[in-house]
């Protein structure tokens, strides 16, 4: 199980909340933000970056969490860019059969935001793109940080999401 992480800040809401689940399950957290991932290129004439050795890294596992704030109902810049070369892996030859070895991975999401619940908007960006890539979409842990911070008596959901992410991963086929 692997963690993409991708914020503004390392050491803010969303990567603090990050780190806990981590720390919970033992895995790691990659911060997209400190590799070279460059934009989405229609002519492909970015594959030397960091993106193609990372989805490697990827593809070796079953369950893939990916971590951001909420900016304006949408997913942090690094994180979009990453979203967004997956299509690299859709479109160039060499890459395809590689591309579909998602199929059938758990995808989780961890966000923050200053509201109740994130946006409907947001999670749906989320869910649609995991079902068009063929991923199932297996759930979600939010903290509401209107006050600036996380909230109070958060680590309840920290190990809950812990305990769910476990046990589902535990009953995947290798
Ligand atoms: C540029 C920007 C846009 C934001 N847009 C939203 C938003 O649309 N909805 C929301 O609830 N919170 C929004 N927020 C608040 C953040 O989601 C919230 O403070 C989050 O915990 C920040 O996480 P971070 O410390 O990892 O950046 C926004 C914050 C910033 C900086």
């Amino acid at each position: 199980m692997l963690a993409l992480f991708a914020s503004s800040r390392r050491d803010g809401n969303t990567g603090r909340f990050m780190d806990q689940i981590a720390h919970e399950l033992g895995i790691e957290v990659v911060d997209l933000a400190r590799l070279r991932i460059s934009p989405y290129d229609y002519a492909h004439g970015n594959r030397g970056d960091d993106f193609e050795p990372l989805m490697q890294r990827i593809l070796a596992h079953r369950q893939v969490i990916f971590a951001t704030p909420v900016y304006w109902y949408s997913v942090s810049p690094p994180m979009k860019c990453f979203l967004d070369r997956i299509s690299d892996y859709l479109e160039v030859p060499e890459l395809i059969p590689q591309g579909r070895r998602l199929r059938g991975k758990r995808a989780y999401v961890v966000c923050t935001s200053v509201c109740e619940q994130p946006p409907a908007a947001f999670l749906a960006a989320f869910r649609e793109t995991f079902e068009y890539l063929g991923m199932q979409y297996s759930g979600v842990a939010h903290l509401n940080c209107e006050d600036g911070d996380l909230p109070p008596a958060h680590e309840a959901q920290v190990r809950a999401f812990a305990a769910l992410v476990s046990s589902e991963g535990a009953g995947d086929p290798t």
